[in-house]
C-alpha cells in the first residue's frame, strides 16, 4: 500500500502490548527493539501496520497509560533511538505505525501536576487540571460523587506544603492519573504539539485512548440516581471540537502521506461512536459494541446491523463528504481474550462487574477448544466488514486468557483498587510464547531476568515455533484468513447484504451476509449449516469442511461462480 492511498479504510492493523511482547535486552520486559525483531512475522502474518501501545516515560502504574512526557520514549523501551529503528524498518516493509496518544489524563509525575501541586489553590498550573475544594465543615468530602472507571471515588486529596489537607483533583481512571481541563488552552496547545512532534519524527497516526472523554460537564455537577458518572465524563458536544482542530494539524502534516486518527470510543449507541467520524474529525473509531456482545447469530447480527444503519445515517447528513470508519475488533489488552470469552462454559457468579463493559472480563470454566473455534469463525465476520480490523497480539496464536494468575504477580490498578475483587487486565498481558522449548518461551533471551508476568506451564502449546510446523495451527489459519481478505475484500464497496436463512435453522444458529460476491456464513450452534449450491465455492473456512456441510461453531467464506 503506498504512502498516499487511503490505507486506514480498510487496514488490518495488529495492537502490540509492548511490554508483553519481545524482550531484546533481557531484563524480562518486552521492549521496542523485540518489536523491530519481530517485524517478519507480522509482515508474514499480513498485517498492514502496528499500533503500539504507549511507549512514553511513565511510572507505569497503568501499563504505560499515565504518561510523565509526552515527547519522549521510556528508556526501558529502548529510548528514541530504538523507536526511530522501528519505524524505519517497518516502512521498509510498508508496514504503519500508529502511537497511542493519551489526552483525557496524564501521570501524577508529570512536571505539570507536580507543579500544580506545589502551588496554593487557583495557580495557574492547576487550572491545567481539575482541582477542587471539598465538601463537608472541612473540605473532607470529594467535590461530587463521581466513580472512577477503576472503582472508587474519582477524586483524590492532596496536602498541602505544611502537610495539612489541601484541594482535591480528578482522575477518571487511577488515582496517579489526574484529567486534564481541555477548557484551558494551554492544554489544547500541548496537544497539537504533541502530535507534530510524532508526525514529523515518521509516524502514520494515533490511536486515541479513552476519546471520548476529555470535557466534563460544565460545574461537574453530581450525577443524579438514573446516571452513571460516565454522562458527566463522557461524549459532551465539546469533544468535537477537540477532534476537528486535530483533522487539521493531522491534514497539515499529512503532504506527502496519508495519516490516520483512531479513537477509542467507548459509547451506548452507534451513533455514539460514528459521531467522530464526520469528514473533518477522526478517520476511524473503534465499535467495540461487537465485542460485547454474547455469542449468538442474533446479537452479532443486530450489532453489526446497528453500526451499519448509524453510517449510512451519517453519510445521509452530508452525502458529499466521505466520513471515516468503524474499527472492528474482538481482543485487546483491555479484555479476556475471545478465546476464553467464548469458551466460557460456566461463568463465575462473581464475574466482572462494570468496570470498562462487564461483559469483557467475565471469569469462569472455559471449554478451550469451543472457544477457539468460536473465536476462528468470528475472526471470518469481522475480515469481512466493511472499515479496518484491529487484532491484539496473540490472538493469532489462539492463546487463551490466563485467568489464574497468582495474585502476588497482578498489577493492574483495577485489581489493586478493587482489592481483588477484579481481576483485572493482566491475565491478556501475559508476556508472548514464541518458542516451545526455551526459556520464559523465547519471550527474552537466554539467561534474562523472569519475565515480568509469570506465563503458564500451557504457553508453550501456544508457542509460536509449533505452530509454524502445523498447517492445520491457529497461526495458519490467521495467515490464509488475512491473505483471503487482501484479495478478496480489500477496497470492495461497503454494501452488505443480509441472506435468509433455510427454516431449519432457528435464527440464534446461523448467520450470513454478502459483501463483494463473498458470501460469509458462520454457525453459532453445533448443529451443522449445508451451504446451498447458489453460494458459490468455498474459498476460505475456520475448520476442515466436510463437502458442503459446515459444523458448527465454524465460518466459511464462498465466491459467486
Ligand atoms: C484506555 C486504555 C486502558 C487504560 C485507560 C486509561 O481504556 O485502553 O488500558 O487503562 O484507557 O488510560
Amino acid at each position: 500500500m503506498g504512502p498516499t492511498a487511503a490505507w486506514w479504510r480498510d487496514a488490518v492493523i495488529y495492537q502490540v502490548y509492548i511490554k508483553s511482547f519481545a524482550d531484546s535486552d533481557g531484563d524480562g520486559i518486552g521492549d521496542l527493539d523485540g518489536v523491530t525483531d519481530k517485524l517478519d512475522h507480522l509482515k508474514r502474518l499480513g498485517v498492514d501496520g502496528l499500533w503500539l501501545n504507549p511507549c512514553y516515560p511513565s511510572p507505569g502504574r497503568d501499563g504505560g497509560y499515565d504518561i510523565a512526557d509526552y515527547f519522549a520514549v521510556d528508556q526501558a523501551l529502548g529510548g528514541m533511538e530504538a523507536l526511530d529503528r522501528l519505524i524505519a524498518a517497518a516502512h521498509k516493509k510498508d508496514l504503519k505505525i500508529l502511537l497511542d496518544i493519551v489526552p483525557n489524563h496524564c501521570s501524577v509525575a508529570h512536571p505539570w501536576f507536580q507543579q500544580a501541586l506545589a502551588e496554593p489553590a487557583g495557580g495557574e498550573m492547576r487550572q491545567r487540571f481539575h482541582f477542587r475544594n471539598g465538601r463537608g465543615q472541612d473540605g473532607e468530602l470529594p467535590p461530587n460523587n463521581w466513580q472512577s472507571v477503576f472503582t472508587g471515588s474519582a477524586w483524590t486529596r492532596t496536602r498541602m506544603a505544611d502537610g495539612m489537607p489541601g484541594q482535591w483533583y480528578l482522575h477518571s481512571f487511577d488515582s496517579t492519573q489526574p484529567d486534564f481541563n481541555w477548557q484551558h488552552p494551554a492544554v489544547r496547545q500541548h496537544f497539537r504539539e504533541v502530535l507534530r512532534h510524532w508526525f514529523d519524527r515518521g509516524v502514520d497516526g494515533f490511536r486515541i485512548d479513552v476519546a471520548a472523554m476529555l470535557l466534563k460537564a460544565p460545574g461537574l455537577p453530581d450525577h443524579g440516581d438514573h446516571q452513571s458518572t460516565a454522562d458527566l465524563t463522557s461524549h459532551q458536544p465539546e469533544v468535537h471540537a477537540v477532534y476537528r482542530d486535530w483533522r487539521i494539524v493531522s491534514d497539515r502534516s499529512a503532504v506527502d502521506r496519508t495519516l490516520a486518527l483512531v479513537g477509542e470510543v467507548w459509547a451506548q449507541t452507534a451513533e455514539e461512536v460514528t459521531a467522530f467520524l464526520r469528514h473533518d474529525e477522526l478517520h476511524a473509531a473503534f465499535y467495540f459494541d461487537l465485542m460485547t456482545q454474547p455469542w449468538q447469530a442474533a446479537a452479532f447480527r443486530d450489532s453489526v446491523r446497528r453500526a451499519m444503519n448509524a453510517l449510512d445515517k451519517l453519510l445521509d447528513e452530508a452525502p458529499d463528504n466521505p466520513s471515516g470508519n468503524l474499527a472492528w475488533v474482538l481482543n485487546s489488552h483491555d479484555a479476556h481474550r475471545s478465546v476464553s470469552r467464548y469458551g466460557l462454559i460456566q461463568p463465575h457468579a462473581s464475574g466482572s462487574q462494570g468496570v470498562m463493559g462487564p461483559a469483557l472480563r467475565p471469569r469462569g470454566r472455559v471449554d478451550v477448544p469451543l472457544g477457539q473455534a468460536r473465536a476462528r469463525a468470528a475472526l471470518l465476520l469481522l475480515l469481512a466488514l466493511p472499515g479496518s480490523v484491529y487484532l491484539y497480539q496473540g490472538e493469532e496464536f489462539g492463546l487463551p486468557e490466563v485467568m489464574d494468575l497468582p495474585e502476588a504477580a497482578r498489577q493492574d490498578p483495577i485489581w489493586l483498587r478493587s482489592s481483588g475483587a477484579e481481576h483485572g487486565r493482566d491475565g491478556c498481558r501475559v508476556p508472548l510464547p514464541w518458542r516451545d522449548n526455551a526459556p520464559s518461551f523465547g519471550f527474552s533471551p537466554p539467561g534474562a531476568a523472569d519475565p515480568w508476568l509469570p506465563q503458564p506451564a500451557w504457553f508453550g502449546d501456544y508457542a509460536c515455533d509449533r505452530q509454524e510446523a502445523d498447517p492445520a495451527s491457529t497461526l495458519a489459519f490467521y495467515r490464509t484468513a488475512l491473505a483471503a481478505r487482501r484479495e478478496l475484500i480489500t477496497g470492495a464497496a461497503a454494501r452488505l447484504e443480509w441472506l435468509d436463512i433455510e427454516a431449519s435453522h432457528t435464527p440464534d444458529d446461523v448467520l450470513a451476509l454478502r459483501r463483494a460476491g463473498i458470501t460469509v456464513v458462520i454457525v453459532f450452534g453445533d448443529k451443522p449449516f449445508t451451504m446451498p449450491d447458489e453460494w458459490g465455492e468455498v474459498v476460505l473456512s475456520s475448520d476442515a469442511l466436510a463437502g458442503r456441510d459446515l459444523q458448527g461453531p465454524g465460518a466459511a467464506w464462498l465466491a459467486s461462480r
